[in-house]
């Protein structure tokens, strides 16, 4: 069945800069295209025309470089059309750890990821370059002359000398920068010329061609095999669960686009090439490349030609070419229209004329409607070599079963560049990235996505992450999964002596570090909750249960908070006894009397407020020199106290009652702080005595791990972090933490399904970073009337009427008959028939810069 076995992208060779020389002598120049804002992922029709902006910027002025020339035909003028080439690649490859991780955590991450394929992704441009120009400015008729005349400056090999494009190079490359596009690295130029394969360093690369489809391989030895595999009566279609890397790939070509401007929904399939570059998971083609080629025809004659194309027919095919190149002129006006910035006025966009578009699928497609494109589409039997060769840089061939002519917006809005990456680390390594959890990898482009936790103090921005989803959706897990990367990352600012330093030390690249690790603390104050017990210990966390026997005042506000802030400690003591004694909140006469009573306790070294108030009872029973220091109300009080302390567990743990007894002492790595089977969260609009005590116990809860964290760069985890936001001194406790949290140097982390609990309680000035998770559809509405769902578009600024509103509210099947997951909601999915995980929870990572990039989660086995 297999054909033939041939080496492949030997037709170009790359001299550095994008500049290309081919093998029939012709030279290029390639440039990067800017690859933000992503179209697949754009938030809306603004960020849809700053990733047009490139081409709509940079065709015309390529245009404009064809010289004017009176009365010449269209056939002759041909000649002079400038082609270009654009080449959107996205090649899966093995994931390989950020650099900017110590070795262990690298280590770690390449064991646990080992068969993750990630995307290398870019779009190149490029133009071919002419000879001549420079100084002495030639007519255009003796320029036309020049062309066929370029003998004089051939090299011994009869080829062109590089330096004879020198002048038009610049001029190109000029053009490229004005454009916003960028020079490509020797590294992506290299992938470009060998983009089927899929390894770290693609070089000349075999292929097999069949008759209806190829196949690619990551190298010989897997070429070979394969070749035994089908010679054995192997079947394609399974090869690749043999191989990962190695695809049966159909080259499809592309032909005319149905657009006929009027209808809305057909124009937003203007993102035709976004879908079909983006991968099969995230509801795209998953296609490895897309080439388009052509000749771009100045605007005023693509004007005349249509015009007048009645009497100038070529042929059949032609008028049918142009039929479709109407139609796309009026799109493209329509696409323009909106795009009032680079609206060229009465001037006429180039065409893309001649062009061929070809691309090239990892899968076998025996069907042109398998293909996630709105116009035609050739599926190319028996000549899948000739049209993989036309995608080639340099290609001697071209391939040309259904030309296109497609007016620039056409191009431009395709979405051909576009990359969604999200985090503070994108895997590029880039300059600015920082150290962190790997999440996970954006749906459309497997892009890795990094939570850092210095992302505040390194860029100074609001400190807060906000988890947003509802019950089930992911919340606890996706934590669990960042909490325990984060907890075995060592302190970038400490060295191993403990010395802090104000800057960031990088982790050195090849030992181990012996810094210690940031704490991490996770609190869970959600009873009965999941055991992740087992999941902790494995990862040698410590675990702090609040129903252990000895947890007696471990969150006893003299306890757990340090000496070095002493005032508060005594402060949040006489808050927190005012209000439960005395149930209302701000009495001042009874919190002046409070604080009589504890500083005595304290001053008599009492660690734990059971014993600071017997102290002080005692010795104002006593009648001794220093009891009319102690408020009477301590002979009223203390009976009760004593009383509740004995029969309420929940009690115990706010107000201690031994001396010495276990406090909180929060050390490196994770630690899981759970409510074990204690309710401590309480009902909101509860006044007891009962509820008051239950927000205390999970506001010393924060407060403790908080003040035990402080200053050490580490990480303070609230799962459901609305029961902390019932009344006024919770929300004081938040907004201090999102305050000072920058300062401080640790990273708040709250996770909650009451979006809009968040907004009233005035957090939003300091959220910088998000998780939106799905919502559901129940998604209630809350407080203010809006559904939480159009709250987290609110407090994330994204529109209510975009993706990401409609996402979260997908359930995680289509119907609960036949269970099929749901491809759209953002839950975890697992198949119906046997429960396997089909797709990780996916979480719209919300970024600094005002994007929402959806980011698949795969977390470990032992959390599901
Ligand atoms: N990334 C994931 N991969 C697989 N399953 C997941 C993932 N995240 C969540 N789940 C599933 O969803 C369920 C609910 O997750 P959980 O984290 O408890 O949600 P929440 O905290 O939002 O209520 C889990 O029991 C698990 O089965
Ligand atoms: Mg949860």
């Amino acid at each position: 069945m297999s054909e033939t076995i041939r080496n492949a992208g030997t037709s170009a060779r790359h001299l550095g800069n994008g500049f290309v020389r081919t093998v029939d002598g012709a030279a290029w120049l390639y440039a990067q295209l800017p690859a933000q804002p992503p179209v697949r992922d754009a938030a809306n029709w603004t960020d849809r025309e700053r990733n047009a902006r490139p081409l709509l910027t940079l065709l015309p002025r390529i245009a404009e470089l064809t010289p004017h020339i009176p009365f010449a035909g269209r056939k002759a003028m041909k000649g002079f059309y400038r082609e270009i080439h654009i080449l959107a690649v996205s090649t899966p490859e093995p994931f390989v750890p950020s650099g900017k991780l110590d070795m262990a955590s690298r280590i770690r991450l390449q064991r646990e990821y080992d068969n993750t394929a990630v995307h290398d992704r870019f779009t190149l441009i490029g133009v071919r370059l002419s000879t001549g120009g420079g100084k002495e400015r030639r007519s255009v008729w003796r320029r036309m002359l020049g062309a066929l005349n370029t003998i004089t400056s051939l090299d011994a090999l009869g080829i062109v000398e590089d330096s004879a494009f020198d002048h038009d190079r610049d001029t190109i490359a000029q053009l490229f920068q004005d454009a916003g596009c960028t020079i490509p690295s020797n590294a992506m130029m290299r992938r470009a010329l060998a983009w089927w394969r899929t390894d770290r360093k693609p070089e000349i690369v075999p292929v097999m061609v069949e008759h209806e489809h190829m196949h690619t391989f990551p190298d010989y030895e897997s070429c070979r095999r394969a070749a035994r595999f089908f010679d054995l009566g192997g079947d394609c279609r399974t090869w690749r669960d043999h191989n990962p890397y190695s695809y049966p790939m159909t080259i499809v070509s592309l032909g005319a686009l149905p657009f006929e401007g009027q209808d809305e929904r057909e124009v937003q399939d203007s993102d035709w090439a976004a879908s079909l570059l983006a991968q099969g998971r995230g509801g795209g083609q998953g296609a490895l490349c897309l080439s388009v080629r052509g000749l771009l025809e100045p605007g005023d004659m693509s004007r005349e030609q249509i015009d007048k194309d009645k009497e100038n027919v070529y042929d059949k095919a032609m008028q049918q070419a142009m039929d479709g190149h109407k139609r796309n002129v009026r799109v493209a006006g329509e696409l323009a229209a909106v795009n009032d910035v680079y609206q060229t006025g009465e001037r006429p966009w180039p065409t893309l004329i001649d062009a061929r578009v070809h691309a090239a699928i990892p899968q076998i497609i025996d069907r042109p409607t398998q293909v996630l494109y709105p116009g035609e589409v050739s599926l190319n039997p028996d000549r899948q070599e000739a049209a993989f060769q036309d995608m080639m840089i340099g290609s001697p061939v071209a391939f040309n079963p259904s030309p296109v002519y497609w007016p620039v917006p056409i191009l431009a809005y395709a979405g051909l560049a576009g990359r969604s990456v999200a985090g503070d680390d994108m895997g590029r390594g880039a300059a600015s990235d920082l150290p962190g959890a790997l999440l996970g990898f954006t749906e459309a482009d497997l892009q890795p996505v990094y939570v850092s936790p210095f992302e505040s103090r390194e860029k100074h921005d609001p400190p807060c992450l906000l988890v947003t989803g509802a019950t089930g959706s992911g919340k606890t897990r996706v934590l669990l999964h960042i909490a325990a990367q984060l907890a075995q990352l060592p302190d970038p600012y400490t060295t191993k002596d403990g010395v802090q330093h104000p800057r960031m030390v990088p982790y050195a690249p090849h030992v181990a570090e012996d810094r210690p690790h940031i704490p991490i603390v996770f609190l869970d104050p959600k009873p009965n909750s999941d055991d992740f017990t087992g999941f902790v210990r494995k990862r040698h966390g410590t675990i702090v249960r609040l129903d252990s026997p000895d947890a007696n005042g471990i969150l006893d506000p003299l306890r757990c908070i340090p000496d070095r802030m002493r005032t508060d400690r005594v402060q949040t003591a006489v808050e927190m006894l005012s209000q439960i004694t005395g149930g209302k909140h701000g009495d001042r006469a009874r919190e002046l009397a409070l604080t009589t009573i504890i500083s005595y306790g304290t001053a008599h070294g009492a660690d734990c407020l059971g014993e600071a108030v017997d102290m002080a009872y005692e010795a104002y029973m006593a009648r001794g020199s220093d009891a009319e220091r102690i408020d009477p109300l301590v002979e009223q009080i203390t009976p009760v106290l004593r009383r509740v302390v004995r029969s309420d567990p929940m009690f115990q743990l706010i107000y201690g009652t031994r001396h010495g007894g276990r406090s909180l002492a929060i050390s490196q790595g994770l630690t899981l702080l759970s409510a074990g089977t204690l309710n401590i969260i309480s009902d909101k609009t509860g006044s007891s005595a009962v509820s008051d005590i239950q927000r205390w116990v999970v506001r010393m809860a924060a407060l403790g791990a908080t003040a035990a964290i402080m200053g050490r760069n580490g990480v303070l985890i609230v799962d459901e972090a609305w029961s902390l936001l019932g009344d006024e001194f919770g929300v004081g406790l938040v907004t201090r933490m999102g305050r000072l949290a920058r300062a401080q140097h640790y990273l708040p982390v709250f996770a909650s399904q009451k979006v809009d609990e968040f907004v009233d309680a005035g957090l939003e000035d300091f959220v910088g970073r998000g998780l939106a998770l799905g919502m559901g559809v129940r998604n209630e509405g809350g407080s203010t009337g809006e559904s939480q769902a159009q709250a987290v578009c609110r407090l994330f600024n994204q529109p209510e009427d975009g993706r990401l509103h409609e996402r979260m509210m997908h359930a995680r099947v289509l119907d609960t008959e036949s269970e099929a997951p749901d491809w759209q909601s953002l839950y975890a999915l697992f198949d119906p028939a046997d429960g396997r995980l089909l797709r990780g929870t996916i979480c719209y990572y919300m970024g600094v810069d005002g994007s929402a990039i959806p980011v698949e989660v795969r977390i470990s086995q032992d959390l599901i």
